[in-house]
């Protein structure tokens, strides 16, 4: 555990629980070195990432006391953008177990991470102009390209916040489940991308995330998997019927 992180690292999966319970797990900068931290491990040792929030909040943006005394300075290092553009390039799968608030940059963490799933107390929420600044760290375009661009108007523009309801009917959110059960839930689906071939795992989500560059793209990354040792082994598993 580091000072605003729980971090559980298994063989396969890295699970990070934002933890500031006297301030809604606001993201500062400390928060952001040990994002830092947990992304240099996973780019090392690739495996998929659970993130999720202490005490039925998942992050109420970033640290407002913080925001405050940034200067125009402070705002060109994108300190919240780059580490959710990091964040966003992982290696593998990763997934934002959201419940409570996941405003302003707790939102847009949520927005980086592959796949959410919530539970029915999760709102979504980016209420930065209402805070005389905007919501510079993804959510003008993430969010545009996860529910288009109206949603992503009304809320970005007009303070509008998604229940979790919304936010599934949106496709924002995979599922909604109870909180009790929204750890487990996660947690099988980390076990169902686990159960894939980790190369082919990684190189779908380069090619997914690839700037307009297909079918290129695909096609190397499938001339790298169609030589692998894994490719063969599961496929023969497959005919074998041992599956
Ligand atoms: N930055 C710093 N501190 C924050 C914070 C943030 N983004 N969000 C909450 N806190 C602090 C509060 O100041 C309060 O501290 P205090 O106990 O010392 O007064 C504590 O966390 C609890 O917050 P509180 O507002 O009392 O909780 P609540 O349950 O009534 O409301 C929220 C929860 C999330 C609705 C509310 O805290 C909120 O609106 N936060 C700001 C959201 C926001 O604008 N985020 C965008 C930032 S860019």
């Amino acid at each position: 555990m580091s000072g605003t992180l729980v971090v559980e690292e298994a063989a396969d999966r890295v699970v990070v629980t934002l933890r500031r319970p006297e301030a809604r797990n606001a993201i500062n900068a400390a928060m952001v070195r040990e994002l830092h931290e947990v992304c240099a491990v996973l780019e090392e040792q690739p495996r998929l990432l659970l993130i999720t929030g202490d005490g039925g909040t998942f992050a109420a943006g970033a640290d407002i006391g913080e925001l405050r005394e940034r200067g125009r300075d402070q705002a060109l290092q994108g300190i919240n953008s780059r580490l959710f553009d990091r964040i966003a390039r992982l290696p593998l799968p990763t997934v934002a177990a959201v419940d409570g608030y996941a405003l302003g940059g707790g939102a847009e963490l949520t927005y980086a991470c592959d796949i959410r799933i919530a539970s029915p107390a999760a709102v979504f929420g980016n209420p930065e102009p209402g805070l005389g600044i905007l919501a510079a760290a993804g959510a003008t375009w993430r969010l545009r390209e996860l529910v288009g661009a109206s949603v992503a108007k009304q809320v970005l523009l007009a303070g509008r916040r998604l229940d979790a309801e919304e936010a599934h009917r949106l496709g924002l959110v995979a599922e909604v489940v109870p909180a009790g059960e929204l750890l487990k839930r996660a947690h099988s689906l980390l076990d169902r991308m686990a159960r894939s071939g980790p190369l082919a795992l990684r190189l779908t989500k380069l090619v997914a995330d690839a700037p307009g560059a297909h079918p290129l793209t695909d096609d190397l990354a499938q001339a790298i998997l169609f030589e692998s040792d894994d490719k063969r082994a599961r496929m023969d598993a497959f005919l074998s019927g041992g599956r």
